[in-house]
C-alpha cells in the first residue's frame, strides 16, 4: 500500500476516501479536514479565544493538538466528575498534554473539580436526584461549559465529537423522530442569546479511527477506556450498528451525517425561525442568570433537588 500523495510506504488506510497516506501525509489531511470543517461551517478566526473541552480520551487532545498546530488561540477546561481512579487517570493525561505541547504554544488549562463546586461526585449526585448517571454528568458539562466560556469571555466553546458520534446521534435521533434535536444537530451551534457560548465540533468531517490514528502517531498520550459509566449506552449500539454497515459498504456514515447536514442547509430559512421562537421563549434562570425556557435552568432544579434529597438523608 502506498501514499496516494508522496507514494512513499502508507501507514493507514481509507476506503471511504479511496486513499491510503504515509504518517506526515495522513496528519496533513487530518488538518486539512479540521481546516476544512472550520471555514465551512464558519466556526471561528484567527482572532478568536477558543476554549476546548477535553476529557483525557484521543478525540479531544486530537483536536487541542490540532487547533494550536493551525495556529489558533485555544485553551482548554477539563471537567473532573469524581469517577473515582478514571477520572484522576483521565486528568493526569489532560495534564501531561498541557505541560508537554500545549505549554509551547503558551495554552493555559482550566479545572473544573464537581465534587468540589457541586459537593459530590457524579454517581453520589445522580442517586440524590435519582437520574441516570449519564444523564445527569451531561446537564453538569454542559452547563460548566457554557458557564466557563462566558465568565472567561471565550469566543466559542469546541468539543471533540467526530463523525462517528454526529452519525450515531443522528440515528438515535431519526428512530425515535425527535424533532427538536435534529433541528439542533449540527457541528455549529450559533451563540442565540447573551448567556449562551458559541458550540462548534470540528472534527465532524474524521471517523473515531481515523482520529484515533492521528492521536496514536503524533503521540498524543489519551486514556484508551470509555467512562465505566457509559457500558452499555444505546450510542455504543448504534456505533456499532453502523460500523458494520460501514465495513460492508465504506462511506455510508459519511452519506448519512453529511446528507443531513446538507437537507438542513437547504431548510435553513426555517431553521432559522425556529432559532428565533427559541429566542423569544429565552429568558435567565432565576438562581443563575443562564438562559433558560423554565422559571429555573435544569441545573440549577437538579441542584436543588440534590440540596433537598441530602439534608432530607442526613437530617441537616
Ligand atoms: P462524550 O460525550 O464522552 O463522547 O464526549 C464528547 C466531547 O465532550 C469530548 O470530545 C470532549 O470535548 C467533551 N468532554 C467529555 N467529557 C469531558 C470532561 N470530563 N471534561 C471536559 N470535556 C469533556
Ligand atoms: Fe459522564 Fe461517564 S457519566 S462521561
Ligand atoms: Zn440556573
Amino acid at each position: 500500500m502506498r501514499c496516494i500523495k508522496c507514494h512513499t510506504k502508507a501507514v493507514i488506510g481509507l476506503p471511504r476516501h479511496n486513499a491510503a497516506f504515509c504518517n506526515p501525509c495522513f496528519t496533513e489531511f487530518v488538518h486539512d479536514q479540521v481546516a476544512r470543517a472550520i471555514k465551512a461551517e464558519r466556526m471561528f478566526g484567527k482572532q478568536d479565544r477558543i476554549l476546548v473541552a477535553v476529557s483525557g480520551g484521543k478525540d479531544s487532545l486530537a483536536l487541542w493538538d490540532i487547533l494550536l498546530k493551525l495556529g489558533y488561540r485555544a485553551d482548554a477546561l477539563y471537567v473532573n466528575l469524581g469517577i473515582g481512579s478514571y477520572s484522576e487517570r483521565s486528568q493526569q493525561k489532560v495534564q501531561t498534554f498541557a505541560d508537554t505541547v500545549a505549554a509551547t504554544y503558551g495554552a493555559t488549562l482550566h479545572i473544573h473539580k464537581v465534587e468540589q463546586e457541586e459537593g459530590a461526585g457524579i454517581r453520589e449526585l445522580a442517586d440524590l436526584v435519582h437520574r441516570p448517571t449519564c444523564s445527569t454528568c451531561g446537564t453538569i458539562k454542559r452547563y460548566q461549559f457554557n458557564r466557563a466560556a462566558i465568565e472567561r469571555e471565550y469566543d466559542v466553546m469546541a468539543t471533540g465529537h467526530n463523525l462517528d458520534d454526529e452519525a450515531a446521534r443522528l440515528l438515535g435521533n431519526v428512530l425515535h423522530w425527535q424533532d427538536d434535536y435534529l433541528d439542533k444537530q449540527g457541528p455549529s451551534l450559533p451563540a442565540s442569546v447573551e448567556g449562551f457560548a458559541k458550540k462548534v465540533k470540528p472534527l465532524y468531517r474524521l471517523a473515531e479511527r481515523e482520529v484515533a490514528a492521528y492521536a496514536v502517531l503524533n503521540k498524543i498520550d489519551y486514556i484508551v477506556e470509555e467512562c465505566p459509566m457509559a457500558k452499555g449506552s444505546k450510542m455504543l449500539l448504534y456505533k456499532d450498528v453502523l460500523n458494520r454497515l460501514e465495513t460492508e459498504s465504506p462511506g455510508t456514515k459519511q452519506r448519512f451525517y453529511w446528507g443531513f447536514l446538507e437537507r438542513q442547509a437547504k431548510e435553513r430559512p426555517a431553521a432559522s425561525s425556529m432559532t428565533e421562537k427559541d429566542r423569544a421563549s429565552l429568558h435567565p434562570c432565576a438562581a443563575c442568570g443562564q438562559p433558560t425556557t423554565a422559571e429555573m435552568c435544569s441545573y440549577c432544579k437538579m441542584m436543588a433537588r440534590a440540596k433537598v434529597s441530602h439534608s432530607r438523608t442526613t437530617g441537616s
